[in-house]
This record gives C-alpha cells, sequence and structure tokens, in this order.
C-alpha cells in the first residue's frame, strides 16, 4: 500500500491533535511514548512499519528520536525514551519532524543561473542535469583554485553532519590547501569556544544536562530558554516542579517567555552583564564569601589587554593589524580582586538598571556554600561586543565561588545548532583549526593532522596561517575579492548582519555579483536567489549522519529514507566535486583524490565503495583516530613526544553510538564497555559518569579534591579579569532603540525548513516587531501598524506589536529573524567581539518610524 500524502497529512493531523491535547510534561512524556502505536492507525494495514533511533534535525538539544517508516516514507516521529539527552521529550518543533522532509517545495533538480544580471530577483535559475552542473562547478572551483587560492571560500555550519563536516575540512585544508574554510557557527558559539580554551584549554562545557536534575538555582543569563532550548526548558521546568525550593532567576534584557516561569526577572541595560558578574565577584571576596579552598587548590589568576576596540570597519580590528588582543599576563588573587573593587552595588545598579536588591540576592547565592547553581546562557552572552569577556566572567564567577565540578553546580553554555558541537568545534570547519582542537598555527598540531592523513611530513605547512573567518570572507566577497564561494547547511542571505553591505544594498559593495556562488539547499531560499548553481540535498533522515549536543553526546541519525526526487547526499556532491578538481593532482607519488578519499569512493564507479552506514562508518573511524592515537602508531609517537594529551576525547567505535543511543565524550572503555563521561574533571566511577582522565594522567596525588582540569597548565584554570566596556553602540537622539533578535519556537533559524512545514507555519506564521506600548504610544503607534526600522546600516518594514512573544522594556524592541519578507539583517550591524569574531546581533541602534 502506498501511503498517499493525504493519508501522511492525516497522520500528522493525529500527531497535532496529541500535542494539542497534551502540554504538561506528563502528556508530552506520554505522546512520545504512545507515538508509534498511532503511527499505526494509518499504516499498521501495511503490517510492515519500521523504527530507527535518530536526532532532531533543528537545535543544540539534540534530542533523540525514533522515525516510524511505512513504504519508503517517514510516517511518524516521536521523542527516543533511551536518549539520555532528553528522556522522551521534544519540542513542537520534534513533533513535527516527519513533515519537514515533504513540504511541496523541495528542491528535487539541479539549477544552474546562465545570466548573472538576473541574481538577487528570485528569477533565472533553470533545471539541469547533474552532470553539467558538477561539471561546471569543478570547473569555477578548479579555475579560481589554480589561479588564487586566496579567492575561494566554503562557509558551512552547525547543521552539518560530523562526518560531512570532517570530510569538508579535509578536502579544504588537505586537498586545497586553503583556510577560507568557516562555519555560520562563528556567529553562534566562538565567544563560548575562545572562553573555553583560554579558561580550561579545551572546548566545550565540563557539566551536562543531568546537572538540571541536581540544581537549587538556575540562572538564564541573556537565553530565552523556553523557546530556543525548550525540551532542556521542560527538564529545568519538571526539576522545579519536584522541589518547591528550586529558584529560577531570569537576567535578561527584555521579558521572555521564559520570563514567565522565573521568580525573579532582572531586566539588565544591554552591555552591562559585564559589570554585574564583576559586582557579584567584588563582594564574593569583600565578604569573605567566595570558595576560598577552590581558589586554592584549582586557580590562577591573570589580567588581559583592555584596550582592545570594536572591529566594525576593515582594517580596525586590531587582532588583524597585529595587535594581541588576546594577551594575558599573570596577577595574583589580591591583584585581580582589587579590580574588582570598581564595581560597588552603588556603580553597577546604576550602570545596569538591576536594583541594589536584586544584585544582593545574586551574591547572597553565590556566597551559600550549600545551594548548587546552574548558570545557563547562549547567544545573549555569546552575540556580545565583549562575548568573550562575558564567557570568561560566567567562568570566573563559578570558578571562585566553586560553584563548579558538582552535579547541578556548573556554568553551562547552551548550542544553537543540532551539531555546533560536533562538528564546527570538534571536527573543526573553522579557518584557524584542525579536527580535535587543534590549530593550524601550531606545527605540533600540523604534524600530527599530516601524520592521521597519511600526508608527508610539511606538507600542511602550507596552511600554517589561518583564513578568512566568516565576516571577514563575506567582507572581501562584498569589496569583490571573492571569486568562489559554496555554502551548505546555512541561508547565509538571510542570517548574516549587514546585510545591506553583503548583498551589495548600499551602492556601494556589489562584489557579491561577480563571485560565483555555489548552494546546497533543500529548500528554496533568499541564498538561491543569488546562486549560480543551486545542489538539491539529501534532508535529514534521507542519509545517515550525526550531530553533537550542547552536552557534548554524539548521536547517530540513521537512514531512513531515500532522498526526494534527484536530491543528493552532501558527501556525494563533494566527492564528485572534488574527484574533478583533483583530477591529475599527486600527494607525493600519489594521486591526491584516491590519497584523501579513495578509502570511501571508487572513482572509476563515481560512487561510493559502501552504503551510507559503511561509508560514515569508515569517516568515523579514520577521524577517530585523532582523539584516540593509539589507533596508529605515528600518531601515537607525536601525541606522546608532545606529551599532547589527545586521549583526553576519546571516542568510541561508530556502531556504540546507534547501540547506546549516543554517548558524551570522553568515551573510555572499560572492561570491554564504551561509557560516556557526564562531569569531565571530577574525578569518580567511570559507570555513574565521572571523570578518570586527571588520574591517569597525574594520579592520585595530582587530584585537589577530586577535581582535575588536566588540560591545563598546572591543572589550573585561568580566572582572567574582565572589566565593563560599553557597547560599539549606544541609543541617542538619532537612533534611540536598542534592537534585539532572536528565534522564536516555532522556527529554526531563518525559517527555511520549518515555514515549510503546514503546521508550524500557521502556529507562527508572520515576524512582528515587539515594542513597549509607552513607546508605541510616544510614537503615535497602534498594534498591527507597519513601521521602517532604520539603523546606520540599513532599515526595513516590519509590523509593530505589544502583544507578541517578547515584552521588551522602553527603548528596546525585538524581532525574530526566520521571516525573508521582514529581513531584519539589512539594519543589523556587523561589529564583532574582537577575541572571537562573533558579531553582535543584539545591540544595532535603531530609529522607528510609521510606514
Ligand atoms: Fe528537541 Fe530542539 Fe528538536 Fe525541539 S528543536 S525537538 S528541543 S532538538
Ligand atoms: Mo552554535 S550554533 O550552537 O554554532
Amino acid at each position: 500500500m502506498d501511503l498517499s500524502r493525504r493519508a501522511f497529512v492525516k497522520s500528522s493531523a493525529v500527531a497535532a491533535a496529541m500535542m494539542a491535547a497534551g502540554g504538561s510534561l506528563a502528556a508530552m512524556a506520554g505522546c512520545s511514548n504512545g507515538g508509534s502505536t498511532d503511527a499505526g492507525g494509518d499504516s499498521a494495514a501495511t503490517g510492515n512499519i519500521e523504527v530507527k533511533s535518530a536526532v532532531c534535525r533543528y537545535c543544540g538539544c539534540g534530542c533523540g528520536v525514533l522515525v516510524s517508516v511505512a513504504d519508503g516514507k517517514v510516517i511518524q516521529v516521536a521523542g527516543d525514551p533511551d536518549c539520555q539527552s532528553n528522556l522522551g521529550l521534544n519540542c513542537i518543533k520534534g513533533y513535527y519532524l516527519g513533515s519537514l522532509l515533504y513540504g511541496e517545495n523541495r528542491l528535487t533538480k539541479p539549477m544552474i543561473r546562465d545570466d548573472a544580471g538576473t541574481k538577487g530577483t528570485g528569477e533565472g535559475l533553470r533545471e539541469a542535469e547533474w552532470d553539467e552542473v558538477l561539471d561546471l562547478v569543478a570547473s569555477k572551483l578548479k579555475e579560481t583554485w589554480k589561479n588564487d587560492k586566496s579567492r575561494l571560500a566554503f562557509w558551512g555550519s552547525g547543521q552539518q553532519p560530523i562526518t560531512e563536516g570532517y570530510l569538508q575540512s579535509k578536502f579544504w585544508k588537505a586537498g586545497l590547501l586553503s583556510n577560507n574554510i568557516d562555519p555560520n557557527a562563528r556567529m553562534c558559539m566562538a565567544s563560548a569556544v575562545v572562553g573555553f580554551m583560554n579558561v580550561f584549554g579545551t572546548d566545550e562545557p565540563a557539566g551536562c544536562y543531568s546537572d538540571i536534575d541536581n540544581a537549587d538555582v538556575f540562572i538564564t543569563w541573556g537565553a530565552n530558554m523556553a523557546e530556543a532550548h525548550p525540551m532542556l526548558f521542560s527538564r529545568v521546568s519538571a526539576r522545579k516542579l519536584a522541589d518547591e525550593n528550586v529558584k529560577h532567576i531570569d537576567i535578561t534584557t527584555l521579558k521572555t517567555r521564559t520570563s514567565t516561569d522565573a521568580e525573579h526577572v532582572l531586566l539588565f541595560r544591554p552591555g552591562t552583564d559585564l559589570a554585574i558578574t564583576n559586582c557579584i565577584m567584588n563582594y564574593l571576596i569583600k565578604n569573605d564569601t567566595y570558595d576560598k579552598q577552590f581558589v586554592a587548590d584549582h586557580l590562577q589568576f591573570k589580567m588581559g589587554t583592555e584596550n582592545i576596540g570594536y572591529p566594525y570597519e576593515d582594517g580596525y580590528d586590531k587582532s588583524d593589524i597585529g595587535s594581541k588582543v588576546d594577551e594575558t599576563t599573570p596577577c595574583t588573587f589580591e591583584e585581580f580582586a582589587a579590580r574588582l573593587e570598581d564595581y560597588t552595588l552603588e556603580y553597577t545598579s546604576n550602570l545596569s538598571g538591576v536594583s541594589q536588591e536584586d544584585l544582593q540576592m545574586l551574591i547572597d547565592v553565590f556566597s551559600d556554600p550549600e545551594l548548587r547553581v546552574m548558570s545557563l546562557w547562549t547567544m545573549g552572552v555569546n552575540q556580545h561586543h565583549r562575548g568573550t569577556w562575558m564567557n570568561h566572567n560566567l567562568h570566573n564567577l563559578h570558578l571562585i565561588s566553586g560553584k563548579y565540578g558538582k552535579p547541578g553546580c556548573t556554568a553551562f553554555s547552551l548550542t544553537g545548532q543540532p551539531s555546533a558541537c560536533g562538528t564546527a568545534r570538534e571536527v573543526g570547519t573553522f579557518c584557524h583549526r584542525l579536527p580535535a582542537d587543534l590549530v593550524v598555527k601550531n606545527p605540533v598540531h600540523r604534524r600530527y593532522t599530516e601524520a592521521v592523513w597519511d600526508l608527508p611530513e610539511g606538507y600542511l605547512d602550507a596552511i600554517e596561517t589561518p583564513g578568512f573567518h566568516t565576516i571577514k570572507m563575506f567582507r572581501e566577497m562584498s569589496k569583490g575579492n571573492i571569486d568562489f564561494l559554496w555554502s551548505a547547511h546555512n541561508n547565509w542571505a538571510q542570517s548574516l548582519p549587514n546585510l545591506t553591505r553583503f548583498l551589495g544594498m548600499d551602492g556601494e559593495h556589489e562584489g557579491i555579483f561577480d563571485t560565483f556562488i555555489v548552494v546546497n539547499e533543500v529548500y528554496p531560499t533568499i541564498t538561491c536567489d543569488y546562486a549560480d548553481v543551486v545542489l538539491p540535498a539529501a534532508l535529514w533522515v534521507e542519509r545517515e549522519g550525526q550531530f553533537g549536543n550542547a552536552e557534548r553526546r554524539t548521536s547517530v541519525f540513521q537512514k531512513c529514507v531515500e532522498p526526494m526526487g534527484e536530491a543528493k547526499w552532501d558527501v556525494w556532491i563533494m566527492m564528485q566535486i572534488a574527484q574533478r578538481v583533483l583530477e591529475g593532482e599527486k600527494i607525493g607519488d600519489a594521486d591526491a583524490f584516491d590519497h584523501l578519499f579513495g578509502f570511501i569512493w571508487d572513482k572509476e564507479a563515481g560512487d561510493f565503495i559502501g552504503d551510507d552506514r559503511e561509508t560514515n562508518r569508515a569517516i568515523w573511524e579514520e577521524y577517530r583516530i585523532f582523539s584516540n592515537p593509539e589507533m596508529k602508531d605515528t600518531v601515537a609517537a607525536i601525541n606522546t613526544e608532545n606529551n599532547m594529551h589527545m586521549e583526553a576525547k576519546q571516542l568510541a567505535p561508530y556502531d556504540e553510538y546507534i547501540e547506546q543511543h549516543g554517548l558524551t565524550w570522553p568515551v573510555r572503555e572499560v572492561d570491554g564497555k564504551w561509557l560516556p563521561t557526564k562531569w569531565r574533571f571530577t574525578y569518580g566511577d567511570q559507570a555513574e559518569g565521572y571523570d578518570q582522565i586527571g588520574i591517569e594522567m597525574y594520579g592520585q596525588q595530582g587530584l585537589a579534591n577530586d577535581m582535575s582540569f588536566y588540560k591545563t597548565p598546572d591543572q589550573k584554570p585561568s580566572v582572567v579579569f574582565r572589566p565593563y566596556e560599553p557597547p560599539a553602540e549606544e541609543p541617542d537622539a538619532d537612533f534611540p532603540f536598542w534592537f534585539c533578535t532572536g528565534r522564536l519556537l516555532e522556527h529554526w533559524h531563518t525559517g527555511s525548513m520549518t515555514r515549510n512545514v503546514a503546521e508550524l507555519d500557521r502556529a507562527l506564521p508572520e515576524a512582528l516587531l515587539n515594542m513597549n506600548p509607552a513607546d508605541m504610544e510616544k510614537l503615535g503607534l497602534k498594534d498591527r501598524d507597519r513601521v521602517r526600522v532604520t539603523s546606520r546600516h540599513g532599515s526595513f518594514e516590519i509590523t509593530v506589536s505589544n502583544a507578541g512573544r517578547t515584552e521588551p522594556p522602553e527603548g528596546l524592541v525585538f524581532a525574530p529573524f526566520f521571516a525573508r519578507e521582514t529581513l531584519i539583517n539589512l539594519a543589523v550591524h556587523d561589529y564583532y567581539c574582537p577575541l572571537s569574531k562573533e558579531t553582535d546581533y543584539k545591540k544595532t541602534c535603531v530609529q522607528i518610524e510609521k510606514a
């Protein structure tokens, strides 16, 4: 029996009804468990339903799901109770994952633009055959590569599965010897990454989602978890329901749905979170209520470079012109404490707008040795003019108060995308990175990578200089300095800040029209409107892949159905192009393509050697060598000689991830079993999720209080003093409003997927500008009036509302970025944190007038 679209819609409607009936946590969990039964309603007649484990396509929560397939179609998706990240929970986006594959506008045929003059119009693309587009793309890439390597670029994503990102990085770095590859995660997690690296010498949070079940106090710092991390927010709610003493403090620049559930909502003036954290630390030290033992045993103190600028115009980025924005010098605890003294209650309260009583409450929370405190943050802290500093300050606060390393006590950075951690960060698809936290500028790291990839020694010295980070990449493109751009798993023409510049709409920067642009896509987007070639890609479970979520969980999503129409797996597309570009190239005496990719691809056949599972497993096992150096002698030797401790991030054999429904690294083999680590740096029984690495490296005597920060010199994380610095722009008479942007529950990023899911599109059909009623009255605006929002950088039109999802205070407005018809990024500036190069989407200054 062929399950018709009608029947599919019907089964989705059942799911919709279930959602409507749900709402409470218990009902949601019940729904997820009942899901597969329900799927049987329409398709049990076939007697042939297969259920496979997968991971949600959307957010960094990384919910496990179970996909029911009948007659080659996904008929139901339910939360996976065996995935320890979500324990069966999903949010509304997860429940409608099945519909994602079957939107009417799926791209199923390659497309080519013959006339560059039609770019940006939404017209001019014609259908083509795969051979024609692959030849065209490969010839353009090869031409640019041979001509001037600095003029080609790849823009990837935290939505790219792990093996795909790994191979993309290998193609770009080892195949093309180019570092001009960066992911959209630059705009999302880069500040968190630099923070973790500076403080702990290794990326990603030490804690895990189980901390939620143990915390007494949750603090959200500029994070709308209820909408952006809904499953985790459900776990926070569940914890609060289980114990009435558990509190949530929401520290935010505007009221959101997250605030609704909080006991305390502390509204602060944008950017002053730096001062708030310093103020808390100041009084912990003044009142002698910091954790003296923890400070003495574990921490080292430093001063950072303070005058680091606001990179906006090219050349203003001091890191580009030679001065060290990240330079630090050791100092004493007393010197550190002395610099905090300016942050008095009075000063901080005046600056931030948070009352002295509320600041005192925060001080009391961090002073109480009994309370288990969990800080949660995401884009409010990362997309910040001093994003790296603010990440430091959160670590600083948790470290000196000793709110660290015990279940429920942690500073936990939430990720935005499903594989920001797994792919962008762990595999290293950044312009300065190699896989597994290695960096291109470190010669030992290059030697190590050469050993894994069987490259001649010194081969990677050609890529010793980092390539273009995202903003530089697109600024160069807008100036006409990029000839070939390829993007996948992102929609940059909607998501980048300062689109007025990047889309050449300012009349000055029209370079984009001269760039040959290739886009892998699943649905039509604005980016496709600028593309010369659109390559239809397999979506989600149309191929097998892996995501790494915010708690370091690596999970596999199994292939469930064939790609729609002529859509192809991105790796197939990459190999086809790599095969053409590298034809005739050598690495030593070997054929370059075969040397790099021959383990998965047969050039003669023009296809993979094995199926999806075998291909993924083969790529994974190669990638795994980076973190399991004992798998290869030459790699093990470099690891040992240089005291690299690469074993700190062990990964398990591929099939373990499928069997165990995901594992959080470091994964250790104990008595033939592969066991995950939940609490990094905290020594204890591996079977309970505690870390064993420190004790293996340093022995028992090296462990103070059962903690070992084994990736830092002397096992001591760095507490670096980071001052308050005013934002790059502040409201004035001409541009009197702060403009903050973000996500809302129903839509994922630019809406290119979720707006093609009818249920989600209907649930939130339009993007509104939320404004305080008092401001609306001042401007003579009524609910649903059209307004024009203008910044120094560009402008857009939108409908204003005082009845939207968020409730901004006076002087601040909010809009989500999911809707292409209200292209808010035309107005958003592209100032970035000088350390992480992550842009600040939260603090553009705008004027607003009736349209
Ligand atoms: Fe879970 Fe996020 Fe997917 Fe919702 S969008 S189901 S919270 S992973
Ligand atoms: Mo960040 S999106 O989670 O790359």
